[in-house]
């Protein structure tokens, strides 16, 4: 069962127009939450970027947020969703093909579950990573549609033969394709501010609260593709990855190419917010 517009509905009785803007323009937002238990994982701090985001862009949220999570919760719901995610996009709207905001659109908002299980095998043993450089526009802070960036950065990891990419601009690491970065190096936690080069990620913030919880001090601070080879621990956060140790990175080792105390620590310490 989706959500379309306004009603629940089943996928193939969704009938999308070719004038929506998400498709001309990737003028549109979106959040990807995790459901753990059937429950919607830091809900609040999703629709507060989702706010955000929406207010940046001067796109108006066709509900309210009460009324989006009740949409959202109601989803779960009747999808029977245990593990997974939820896929939300609110799109400016249906109108012919013009740049200027349509004055009569009004905006559109999709919404389903898919069932996923927690990527156990990674999280446990970790992925390979190259550096790629960072192409994308100086609001990387807006969960906005337009990811073609994030794809391109993301298929050359799979042609690579590893699974993700350390985004850079001009040797300063920025995030990976669709996950933020941290790198633990002599016991402190490093991860670039989040300003506008970034996505504020959830699982970030997570994560540095428990970095801090755990007494292990904590940089907000850029580092470069060199600091990262020389960093003790690496690993990616994310609402799909939650946190996964990066073992290599170019073909060169990250620490001792294991999963690091640090991340274990970390990691455990996230099972504990959602179970
Ligand atoms: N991506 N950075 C980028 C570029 C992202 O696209 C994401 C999330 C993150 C991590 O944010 P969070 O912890 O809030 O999930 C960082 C989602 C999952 C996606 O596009 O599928």
């Amino acid at each position: 069962m989706y959500f379309y517009k306004n009603e629940f509905m089943n996928k193939a009785d969704i009938q999308l127009s070719p004038d929506d803007r998400g498709y001309y323009f990737g003028d549109g937002i979106y959040e990807v939450f995790r459901v753990y238990q059937g429950k919607l994982y830091e809900q609040d701090a999703h629709m507060q970027r989702l706010q955000r985001t929406a207010s940046e862009v001067r796109l108006t949220l066709p509900f309210t947020i009460e009324k989006i999570g009740q949409i959202l919760t109601e989803l779960v719901a009747k999808n029977k969703l245990i593990d997974g995610t939820v896929y939300l996009q609110i799109t400016r709207g249906e109108a012919p093909r013009a740049h200027p905001f349509p004055t009569q659109a009004e905006p559109i908002m999709l919404a389903y579950c898919t069932e996923v299980p927690r990527p156990t095998a990674t999280i446990h043993n970790g992925i390979k990573a190259i550096t790629f450089a960072d192409i994308r526009w100086l609001r990387c802070d807006l969960k906005t549609l337009n990811l073609l960036p994030n794809v391109m950065a993301k298929q050359a990891a799979l042609d690579n033969n590893v699974q993700e990419v350390v985004l850079h601009r001009e040797g300063t690491v920025t995030e990976c394709s669709a996950s933020n970065l941290m790198i633990i190096k002599d016991g402190v936690l490093y991860t670039h501010p989040a300003n506008h080069l970034i996505l504020h990620g959830i699982t970030r913030a997570v994560v540095l609260r428990l970095a801090r919880g755990l007494e292990m001090p904590v940089k907000e601070e850029a580092f470069t593709t060199e600091q990262l080879m020389a960093a003790d621990e690496a690993f990616i956060s994310g609402t799909t990855v939650e946190i996964t140790p990066i073992l290599e990175v170019d073909g060169r080792t990250i620490g001792a190419g294991t999963p690091g105390a640090h991340t274990r620590k970390l990691q455990e310490e996230f099972v504990r917010t959602f179970s």
